[in-house]
């Protein structure tokens, strides 16, 4: 059987790690065995990626173009260390964010060159696409409100402005409308469980049109 990579993605507080730890248990109560991952922080090395990138203790600054560099090295890990060798065993992965997130926050968000995201991208991962990514669109004050009412420490892209966020939002519609046949827009202002089920619905459609609905 062959692994599927599938993504989540969209603004902060969209939603993605309560509907991905939904479809991991859906998926898993089918026999379908699952890898929940995530950039930035898929891997060991990864994880000290992260806190680099998203921690603000101490205020150092970061140049965009290395912030752009460092999400890059932490993807070529993932690919290299998880990805690959899941999808390779036939793993159905949920990944938390992939090269979208780069493109839309580092390429609309910050501005960029989209030539230069697009090559990176390409060098981290080798070609390696998802086969589905999952955008849950919720609306940029809704999802920063959420997110600012789950936590007291805001990491230091959730700091940015608000129209760094509108920009970000933005990416993602201009994504989606380039690839659909791989870029599903979801409404995240539905409910918990009706999101649920539009990505059930997705995933069955491409994946598994064998499966009891
Ligand atoms: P996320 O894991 O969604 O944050 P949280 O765990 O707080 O919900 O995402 C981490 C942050 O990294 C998010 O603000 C988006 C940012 N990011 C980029 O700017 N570029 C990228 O390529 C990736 C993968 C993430």
């Amino acid at each position: 059987m062959d692994g599927k990579l599938i993504v989540f993605e969209g603004v902060e507080g969209c939603g993605k790690t309560s509907q991905m730890q939904l479809c991991s248990q859906w998926l898993e109560s089918l026999g379908i065995s699952v890898l929940l991952t995530r950039e930035p922080g898929g891997t060991e090395l990864g994880i000290d990626i992260r806190r680099l990138l998203l921690e603000k203790a101490d205020n150092k600054p970061i140049a965009e173009l290395t912030e752009l560099l460092l999400y890059a090295a932490d993807r070529a890990q993932h690919v290299e260390q998880e990805l690959k060798p899941n999808l390779a065993k036939g793993k159905y992965i949920l990944c938390d964010r992939y090269t979208e997130s780069t493109i839309a926050y580092q390429g609309y968000g910050r501005g960029l060159n989209m030539s230069l995201i697009k090559q990176l991208n390409y060098i981290a991962t080798g070609g390696l696409e998802s086969d589905l990514t999952l955008w849950l669109d919720v609306d940029v004050e809704v999802g920063l409100a959420r997110k600012r009412g789950d936590e007291q420490i805001f990491d230091r892209i959730e700091q940015e402005a608000i129209a760094f966020h509108h920009r970000v939002q933005q990416g993602y519609v201009e994504l989606a409308a380039l690839y659909p046949e791989r870029i599903v827009r979801i409404d995240g202002n539905l409910s918990k469980e009706a999101v649920h089920q539009i990505i059930q619905d997705n995933l069955r459609d491409r994946f598994q049109p064998w499966l009891a609905r």
